[in-house]
């Protein structure tokens, strides 16, 4: 059994759909704990209903990035993790604690990297005019938003989009990819090959709503 760690900061969506599948797939695993750096986090208590630990250790309570981190990493590995979740985590990670995890934590971006990274993703692809808009889960590496890609989810972006109508289509695809990505990384199936991800035996690493 591999134990999963989901670290969020919000309503945890992501992290909900991600337990959901663990628990309906009978995957090998279970999630350890769900972690928050905002004890005001949704997620916190849709996790603590499904009966997974949770746990919150403030950023405010830490007086660097460093003591943060460090502490944080502290945390996570009392749950002896496989796999860390990044699912919503609004933090920026130092060096040193990518490092610690490297190869074993993974994070979802509502872009098609590495177009959009950073914040504001959405209303940043409505004012570039793409055409198509999607999101990405992909391996942490120091450089934000920018590691190996295991899946990506893309859709049309529709002339009647706005802000809004655009994240809740992109979240919706986020709820399909993440789970398979976390599912192929449990089963230890995800191989970096020249910074490039590959499934063993083959999956589709792109899904494409209609
Ligand atoms: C998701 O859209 C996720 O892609 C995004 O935050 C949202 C969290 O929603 N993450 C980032 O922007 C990371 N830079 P959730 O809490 O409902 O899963």
């Amino acid at each position: 059994m591999k134990n999963i760690v989901i670290l969020i900061s919000g309503v945890g969506s992501n992290m909900e759909a991600i337990a959901r599948a663990c628990e309906t797939e009978r995957w090998p695993a279970r999630i350890a704990a769900v972690i928050s750096n905002r004890a005001e986090a949704g997620g916190l208590a849709t996790a603590a209903a499904r009966g997974i630990p949770v746990a919150v250790l403030s950023h405010r309570d830490h007086a660097t990035r460093e003591a943060f981190d460090a502490a944080l990493a502290d945390l996570i590995d009392g749950y002896a993790p496989d796999l860390v979740v990044l699912a919503g985590f609004m933090r920026i990670l130092t060096p040193g604690f990518v490092e610690r995890y490297a190869g074993r934590m993974i994070n979802i971006h509502p872009s098609l990297l590495p177009g959009f990274p950073g914040l504001h993703t959405h209303a940043r692809a409505l004012e570039a005019g793409v055409k198509v808009h999607g999101a990405s889960v992909h391996f942490v590496t120091p450089e934000l938003d920018h590691g190996p890609i295991v899946i990506q989810g893309a859709l049309d972006v529709l002339p009647s989009d706005t802000e809004e109508s655009l994240a809740g289509r992109v979240l919706a695809l986020e709820h399909r990819i993440y789970p398979r990505a976390v599912r192929w990384a449990i089963e230890d199936r995800l191989q970096v090959v020249a910074g490039v991800v590959q499934v063993t035996p083959p999956e589709p690493q792109l899904l494409v709503m209609a």
